[in-house]
């Protein structure tokens, strides 16, 4: 790869982040100063026209790459007969896309799905079905997770102290338990348990048994890969327990998948590498391409609230529904297994090498999901030219645009930044 040797941020961007620190809220987690203009594929471009690879893909959101071609049909196809038609309405995409999301839910169940703007409200939408549902307070969330920024969904995500700082009181009634980290686990297993093993027993024997009574749990809420947490595949037993402790106890099992879902690990849903079925599913980012959509998705025999208990002026938005549709096409018709190769192709590597790395380098990718990338890469015709970067310390060497996680995944890692 070439990189050509200009300085980022260029005039142009530097003009945009002036005008950008003047009027834009300065709470957003910026890592350094991209400026897009525009993409294609895997590949962007800053206003002053230097080309990168993109490996963040909008935070793991455009699944298909930048303005697939088909997806950006669909769109144009929608936009042309309505654009907002609110959730008070019906219309057939919002349906259809329903009924492909019913389709290919981890569930033996039916599903039924509830359609939202973004991951941090389709989590909101599950925990408030769950308290409805099951009529418990309770919940059991996860040390490194992270589930959102709105109220609800604030009170599991655990990742960084910033995201809370200044926020309490947070919801109440949520536990965190330790994630359960091979490398790296807070919990020291007795005699042969793995991490996985270690962290259902202190649920089970010391949360359950001395704090919490579990007829008080709606439900634990989960990444089946932790994502922003550093990319932390648990072990193989550990989904298969959570899920025998929640039947035990009547408890349901929320899987978010805002990040691990959409094909990103070589299957649908990274849930199904363990052959778990969840009770709910919370999905996002890469379900539409980068056009704002989320959704909750429950077994039948759990979606049982009442007409006007939760709803959405945006909810089932037209263009979304037809990003969606073309998205899930692409992802079931060679893109996931875009995804499953690379994803072989890094863990065969890594084997070899598995010697000369730091034993906390070692696994850390399921299908794609190690970098973030989009699971396309350039479309037919693309023309090319040089990679860039120089002047900012994370574009400068690589002709990369990535994006952070958290300690776990980079300073933890090996590399004391974020690039
Ligand atoms: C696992 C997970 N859940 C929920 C969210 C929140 O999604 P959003 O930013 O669309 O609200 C994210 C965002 O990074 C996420 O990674």
């Amino acid at each position: 790869m070439t990189v050509n040797k200009h300085n980022v941020p260029g005039p142009v961007a530097q003009a945009v982040l002036a005008r950008d620190t003047a009027s834009i809220s300065p709470s957003y987690p910026r890592d350094y100063p991209f400026v897009m203009d525009h993409g294609r594929g895997s590949e962007v471009w800053d206003v002053d026209g230097n080309r990168y690879i993109d490996w963040a893909a909008g935070i793991a959101t455009c699944a298909t790459g930048h303005c697939h071609p088909e997806v950006v049909a669909a769109i144009q196809a929608q936009a042309e007969k309505f654009l907002h038609i609110s959730a008070d309405f019906y219309h057939p995409l919002w349906v259809e896309l329903a009924e492909k999301l019913d389709a290919i839910a981890p569930f033996t169940e039916d599903a039924r799905c509830f359609m939202t703007n973004s991951g941090t409200e389709a989590v909101e939408a599950a925990i408030k079905l769950a308290r409805y549902h099951t009529g418990r307070p309770c919940f059991i969330g996860f040390y490194g997770a992270f589930h959102g920024r709105t109220m609800g969904a604030l009170a599991f995500t655990a990742s960084k102290g910033v995201q809370r700082a200044g926020f309490s009181p947070m919801l109440s009634g949520v536990t965190h338990l330790p994630y359960p980290d091979p490398y790296r686990p807070l919990l020291q297993g007795q005699g042969t348990q793995d991490a996985g093993e270690a962290v259902i027993a202190y649920l089970e024997q010391t949360v359950f048994a001395q704090a919490l009574p579990p007829e008080d749990v709606a439900a634990v809420l989960v990444e089946p890969i932790q994502g922003e947490g550093g990319y932390i595949i648990p072990p193989e037993s550990f989904l298969p327990r959570l899920r025998e402790v929640c039947n035990r106890h009547g408890i349901l099992l929320i899987v978010d998948e805002v990040q691990s879902g959409m094909g990103r690990t070589g299957m649908m849903w990274a849930v199904q590498h363990g052959g778990v079925e969840p009770d709910i599913l919370c999905s996002a980012k890469g379900i539409a391409s980068g056009i704002p959509l989320g959704a909750m998705v429950a077994r039948h025999s759990v979606m049982t609230w009442p007409r006007g208990a939760h709803g959405s002026t945006y909810a089932g938005n037209p263009l979304a529904c037809a990003a969606a549709l073309a998205t899930i096409r692409l992802i079931e018709n060679g893109l996931m297994e875009n995804a499953a190769q690379p994803g072989r192709w890094w863990r065969k590597g890594w084997r070899s090498s598995s010697g000369r790395l730091p034993r906390r380098s070692r696994r850390r990718s399921s299908g794609s999901e190690h970098s973030g990338s989009a699971l396309h890469g350039s479309f037919p015709g693309q023309d090319a030219g040089p990679y860039s970067g120089r002047g900012d310390p994370c574009l400068s060497t690589s002709g990369l645009v990535v994006s952070s996680a958290s300690t776990s995944a980079s300073t933890r890692a090996g590399s004391s930044s974020p690039c």
